[in-house]
């Protein structure tokens, strides 16, 4: 991994429009699901800053799992093949199952992620994204039910998101320009 180049990165969200955001999100969960419980699966490694952030501001009986599917490695597109490198600890059947993405691209990998979950026969299935990128899609109908921002068509790093697995540590979501 080259760390000898610095990236220029620009604030384009920051912690705190952030926060607010996937308060909101947890908020709408809350109400939807009153009295039930819900299944979050934290689709690593992205997703985690996301994830652990909404799970706090969701208030009903949780269960949390994490599924690693394969990513662009060093590249910044999206090659349509998408493999599970680690699969669900437990069953999802009958759950109320939250699919929580840091961000929709293509569109592959949340495609692939619904029909493989709805194989499972879960009770319910949401799809909850970060942040999306409309322009980009190549996948025609995808029905993402949360959305916590629509951004450009620009790639985009921190708050768990990466540039060849360099700055998920930032707090905020920037621009990385060239
Ligand atoms: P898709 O399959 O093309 O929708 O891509 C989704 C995945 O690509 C996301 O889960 C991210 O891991 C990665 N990705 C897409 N756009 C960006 C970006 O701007 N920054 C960092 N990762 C991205
Ligand atoms: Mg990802």
């Amino acid at each position: 991994m080259d760390y000898s180049k610095k990236h220029n990165i620009k604030v384009y969200l920051t912690e705190e429009q952030l926060n607010r955001r996937i308060a909101e999100i947890g908020a709408e969960i809350t109400e939807r699901f009153r009295g039930e419980s819900v299944y979050l699966v934290c689709i690593l490694k992205g997703s985690v800053f996301f994830t652990t952030e909404l799970a706090k501001r969701i208030e009903l009986p949780m269960t949390m799992d994490f599924m690693q599917v394969s990513s662009y490695g060093a590249s910044t597109r999206s090659s349509g093949v998408v493999n599970v490198k680690r699969d669900l600890e437990h069953s999802i059947d009958g759950e109320n199952v939250i699919i929580v993405e840091d961000i929709v691209d293509s569109g592959f990998t949340m495609s692939r992620l619904l029909s493989l979950f709805e194989s499972r026969s879960p009770k319910t299935l949401s799809l909850c994204t970060l942040l999306d990128k409309p322009d980009r899609r190549v996948v025609e109908g995808l029905d993402i039910d949360y959305t916590g921002f629509e951004i450009p068509d620009k790639f985009v790093v921190g708050f768990g998101l990466d540039y060849d697995q360099r700055y998920r540590n930032l707090p905020y979501i920037g621009f990385v320009e060239e």
